[in-house]
């Protein structure tokens, strides 16, 4: 443990696991399919399904995983701008230089009083990757970094424009810039503008959402590096979110992968990077390679695309599409349904699929040809072995064929190291 104690006897510096500045317990965001002239809802997509996760005072933690895993959806929970369909969000508002252990009921963002969220807000703030959008290119660069400052009454007039010159100094530009438009300025200038917005307000954390993804390789670095000097002056935290494997390398101290809606592997960015335990960010990091990397070894590419989101895989989300899958991986009713997708001559002729459950149904054919086609398909190689083995029952009459799985195994993030959790069978083996 690292406390530096100011000579008020305040904790003005806490280095500490336990000093955790936010929590996310079991978060889902679900969002409504609508259909029809009505509008009914039809099903949800489950971009955030039962995510749990800390950010400890002054550390960053990368956020990665493919487009469409929920990265955006999470981050939007976290910084208060998008409602959870459930589970929690906990924020220390006590401020700097307050020790704090685990959070409690009192800091759910969702229980606060109006003056405690109000705090939150102004301690939580975003930068964007697509900063034409979030900049008003109507406003000049005053107005932009100098309103989180109005609104919430802590300067205005000249003391205002002065703060202003303060924060775009400590991003790299001046004075000069005060009266230009956003499309007066470069992209790197422009996420420097984004930045300066964000620190007007002094929060302790800052969710980064893919904030150099747009920039050329020079000036993503000089961001970065931006961001690290930030850091170190201010103690910031950072949730950073990146598709780039070697940014997150370089920033994070702790790195999440996430798949399809979950956290499947979580740990010390060192030690995912150099042992990681779940296939998926095995394939992630052989899918790109640290331009150090041995480039005869051959990048390994996922199979297939990620699975709809509104009916996720059940057991391990990853079992579609995992080099490595057991039969006891979580296949099922809706793995037999994915593969008649792909093979439109006998998917036509499906007219039903009664399911007693996600792992036993019964799916009947518009004729009898068709249903023993399918069966024999089912127990060819065209399905892969170990979801054959997971079969247990597979009967074919008249038009009907029933199926039935075994069991799958309960698959949890579970540790695997100091602090490095995966959510797979065959982590830790
Ligand atoms: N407002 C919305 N309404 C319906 N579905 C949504 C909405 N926002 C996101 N989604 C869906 O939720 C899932 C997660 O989206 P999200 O934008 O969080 O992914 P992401 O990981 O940030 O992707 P990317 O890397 O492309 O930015 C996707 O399937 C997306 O289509
Ligand atoms: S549990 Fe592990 S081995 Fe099984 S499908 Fe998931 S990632 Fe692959
Ligand atoms: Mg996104």
């Amino acid at each position: 443990m690292n406390v530096k104690v100011d000579t008020d006897g305040t904790v003005a510096h806490q280095d500490d696991a336990g000093d955790v500045l936010l929590s996310v317990r079991n978060l889902r965001k679900y969002f409504p399919i609508k259909d029809g002239v009505l509008q009914n809802v039809v099903g949800h997509v489950k971009a955030v399904d039962g995510v749990s996760f800390d950010i400890r005072r002054g550390e960053t933690v990368g956020l990665v995983g493919e487009s469409g895993c929920g990265k955006s959806t999470l981050s939007g929970c976290v910084s208060g701008l998008t409602d959870p369909t459930g589970g929690s969000v906990h924020f220390n508002t006590r401020g700097r230089g307050s020790a704090h252990g685990p959070l409690d009921e009192g800091d759910r963002i969702d229980r606060m009083d109006r003056a405690t969220f109000a705090k939150y807000r102004r301690n939580v703030q975003m930068v964007f990757q697509d900063n034409f959008a979030s900049l008003n290119p109507r406003q000049l660069v005053v107005d932009i970094v100098g309103r989180p400052l109005r609104v919430h009454g802590i300067a205005s007039g000249t003391a205002l424009q002065e703060k202003v010159v303060e924060l775009l100094e400590q991003v790299g530009l001046g004075r000069q810039h005060l009266y230009r438009y956003p499309h007066q300025f470069s992209g790197g200038q422009r996420q420097r503008i984004s930045i300066a917005r964000a620190l007007a307000l002094d929060p302790e954390l800052i969710v980064l959402d893919e904030p150099t993804s747009a920039l050329d390789v020079s000036v993503q670095a000089q961001i970065l590096n931006l961001l690290n000097d930030l850091q170190a002056e201010r103690h910031l935290a950072y949730l950073f979110i990146t598709h780039d494997l070697s940014v997150v390398r370089h920033m994070a101290d702790r790195t999440i992968t996430m798949y399809l809606g979950k956290v499947v592997e979580e740990g010390p960015t060192q030690d995912l990077f150099e042992t990681p335990e779940h296939p998926y960010t095995k394939v992630l990091l052989a899918a790109k390679p640290d331009l150090d990397d041995d480039p005869d070894v051959p990048i390994q590419t996922l199979a297939g695309s990620i699975p709809d989101p509104a009916r996720p895989p059940s057991g391990c989300r990853f079992h579609t599409r995992c080099p490595v899958a057991t039969s006891t991986c979580g296949w099922e009713i809706d793995d037999i349904v994915r593969e008649l997708e792909t093979r439109e001559d006998l998917f036509d002729k499906l007219v039903g699929v009664d399911r007693k459950s996600d792992l036993e149904a019964t799916l009947t054919f518009s004729d009898s040809a068709a249903a023993h086609a399918v069966w024999e398909a089912i127990r060819s190689d065209s399905v892969p072995e170990t979801m054959r083995d997971a079969i247990e029952t597979l009967d074919v009459r008249d038009g009907a064929l029933m199926v039935r799985f075994a069991k799958p195994s309960a698959i949890e993030l579970r540790e695997v190291g100091t602090g490095h959790r995966a959510a797979c069978i065959l982590a830790g083996e």
